[in-house]
């Protein structure tokens, strides 16, 4: 009998926890409907540059616009290699003409990081933070603002994830030095004094792929070296960005449940790379990664339609 009920007993506690994480939202948060993001920012203003191309539109981009994107979508950039739907088009840049088709080679991936530049350089006059994202990843884009709102865009920054557990030997001239280097699948952010002092080495793309080429170094590990190389400026860690490469940061679920509301960005990944516990809220609408639940669970009294999704779910759910 017991061994038979193991099961919905489970999901009866999944149940409870997300019964208690909306009660403790309601009673949190003043109800607002609107306001989500000025609840916690003042005054920063962040670009967001996202990698993605047209192959990737429905399986991942759209998970995005639904969700985090349509947040802060004035202030979102998309490197693509040709135009998507349902983005305007001032907010696109494209590739496919000088970088040629998608691939994970070298080359490619410093062209389509040469291109973040380009944006950058245009906007730096209306923006304090520049950051990019890949298009498998979810930004919680109020813990970003709060994190950056913290340091001073006047200052040099390199924000990211490291991207392995040691340094980047290196013993070449110009730089003889192991340094830091962050992942880009984990997103980065430099501030408006980083951008500015990059410009000599970010002026067009065919410069950054062959300084690519030069050092035989992918986009993320050459910018590391533009950063410590030539500027001195080395990487700030911070654990909260997560990119899909991360084993463990799905596995176990307790942990995930407890500390996903401190998370500035979330990767993902088909099989395991994404919180596969938690339910689809709506059955009409396929929710491969549980991006949208997830959102839904960030800011689950703000929006309204996630209210709704998560009553139901609690109540109309059969266990
Ligand atoms: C946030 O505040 C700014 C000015 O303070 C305002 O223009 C904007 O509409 C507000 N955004 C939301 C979502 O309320
Ligand atoms: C564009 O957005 C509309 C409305 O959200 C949606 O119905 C349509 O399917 C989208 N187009 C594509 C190609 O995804
Ligand atoms: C690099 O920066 C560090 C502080 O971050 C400073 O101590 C050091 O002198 C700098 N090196 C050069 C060559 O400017």
């Amino acid at each position: 009998m017991f061994l038979l009920n193991i099961s919905s007993y489970r999901k009866y506690l999944f149940i409870i926890f997300l019964f208690s994480i909306f009660i403790y939202y309601n009673l949190l948060f003043q109800r607002k409907n609107s306001n989500i993001i000025n609840q916690t920012s003042n005054s920063i203003r962040i670009l967001y540059v996202i990698r993605t191309s047209s192959y990737f539109y429905q399986k991942r981009l759209i998970y995005l616009l639904q969700t985090w994107i349509s947040l802060v979508n004035q202030d979102v950039f998309f490197v693509t290699d040709i135009l998507l739907p349902n983005i305007s088009q001032n907010h696109m840049i494209l590739t496919k003409q000088i970088c040629g088709p998608d691939a994970h080679s070298m080359n490619i991936l410093c062209c389509k990081t040469a291109h973040d530049f380009i944006i950058f350089h245009r906007y730096i006059s209306e923006y304090d933070w520049f950051c990019h994202f890949d298009d498998d990843q979810y930004v919680n884009v109020n813990n970003l603002k709060k994190y950056l709102s913290t340091l001073d865009f006047n200052q040099p920054y390199y924000i990211g994830r490291a991207s392995w557990s040691n340094t980047i030997k290196r013993s070449k001239e110009p730089y003889p030095y192991s340094f830091w280097f962050a992942t880009l699948g984990a997103g980065i952010c430099l501030s408006k004094r980083t951008i500015y002092l990059l410009k000599p080495y970010t002026q067009s793309v065919s410069q950054f792929i062959d300084g690519c080429i030069n050092e035989n170094y992918h986009d993320d590990i050459y910018l590391g070296f533009l950063l410590n190389g030539y500027l001195n400026i080395t990487l700030t860690k911070n654990n909260h960005f997560h990119s899909h490469l991360e084993k463990f940061f799905y596995h176990n679920k307790q942990i995930f449940l407890r500390t996903f509301t401190n998370e500035i960005t979330f990767g993902f990944n088909i099989p395991d790379r994404y919180p596969y516990y938690l339910p689809q809220l709506d059955k009409s609408y396929l929710d491969p990664y549980r991006i949208r639940t997830l959102h839904c669970l960030l800011y689950i009294t703000q929006i309204k339609e996630c209210e709704t999704k998560i009553r139901q779910h609690i109540f109309n759910s059969t266990i």
